[in-house]
């Protein structure tokens, strides 16, 4: 099965590709996540993007598609991929079905902006896994330590409440005409994400037709 996650930041996609992933067996595959590791080992790419990160752009299409294109055809991605970020613009959207990722199903998260807003002010991060957790919501087990490899928990920088409204307006601008793009070639399914966490699962799975 290979899936796309798409919705405005916060909406939820790392935290629900991480549950899909692991219920079916497949990798997600989070462009962000790569993104912030090449910043985080000072790659040339890293030092490419990481002011294009904390300013709440997007990065380049050119960039973008290889990079995509060079994980799914790693062996794990046989049997299917989760794609958690990405597309993000029309262009890359054409440019996956150029390449034949032949997509499935598109998620939308569908959440309202205070809900955003909220759960982004008060995520944590793991800077080993990019797990995301909550200081309310979705607490780690010992405060400011990942529950799944033990590393440090930070805030990102891009969840400034600036930078997060900046974000919102990159998705209208840039990201909403997926919503369209996906709906035409029937592969659009609406996943109502205001609700807990696993109220959310419960809600993609019957969009995946998975009982
Ligand atoms: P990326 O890392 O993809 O960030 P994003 O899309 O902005 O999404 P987020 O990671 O902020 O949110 P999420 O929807 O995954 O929510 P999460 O599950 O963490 O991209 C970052 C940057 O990289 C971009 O701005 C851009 O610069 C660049 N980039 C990446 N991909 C690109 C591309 N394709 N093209 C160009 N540039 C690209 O949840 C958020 C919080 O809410 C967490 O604290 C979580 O615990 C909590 N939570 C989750 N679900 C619930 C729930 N149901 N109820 C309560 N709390 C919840």
């Amino acid at each position: 099965m290979r899936i796309i996650l798409l919705g405005v930041p916060g909406a939820g996609k790392g935290t629900q590709a991480a549950i899909i992933s692991q219920r079916l067996g497949i990798p997600a595959l989070s462009t962000g996540n790569i993104l912030r590791a090449a910043i985080a080992a000072e790659t040339p790419l890293g030092l490419q993007v990481k002011d294009i990160l904390a300013r709440g752009d997007l990065v380049s299409d050119d960039v973008i598609l290889p990079l995509i294109k060079e994980r799914a055809e790693e062996p794990d991605c046989a049997p299917g991929y989760i794609l958690d970020g990405v597309p993000r613009t029309l262009a890359q959207a054409e440019g996956l079905d150029a390449l034949g990722f032949g997509i499935d199903a598109c998620l939308f998260f569908d959440v309202p902006d205070e809900a955003v807003i909220s759960r982004l002010s008060g995520r944590r991060t793991c800077r080993g896994c990019d797990k995301a957790f909550h200081v309310t919501g979705n607490p780690p087990k010992t405060a400011d330590v990942c529950d799944y490899c033990d590393s440090e928990l930070y805030t990102r920088p891009d969840d400034e409440l600036e930078t997060v409204q900046k974000r919102l307006r990159v998705f209208r601008e840039q990201t909403a005409p997926l919503i369209d793009y996906y709906t035409e070639r029937g592969k659009l399914k609406v996943v109502p994400s205001g609700g807990p966490v696993d109220q959310v699962t419960a809600l993609v799975f019957e969009a995946l037709g998975i009982s």
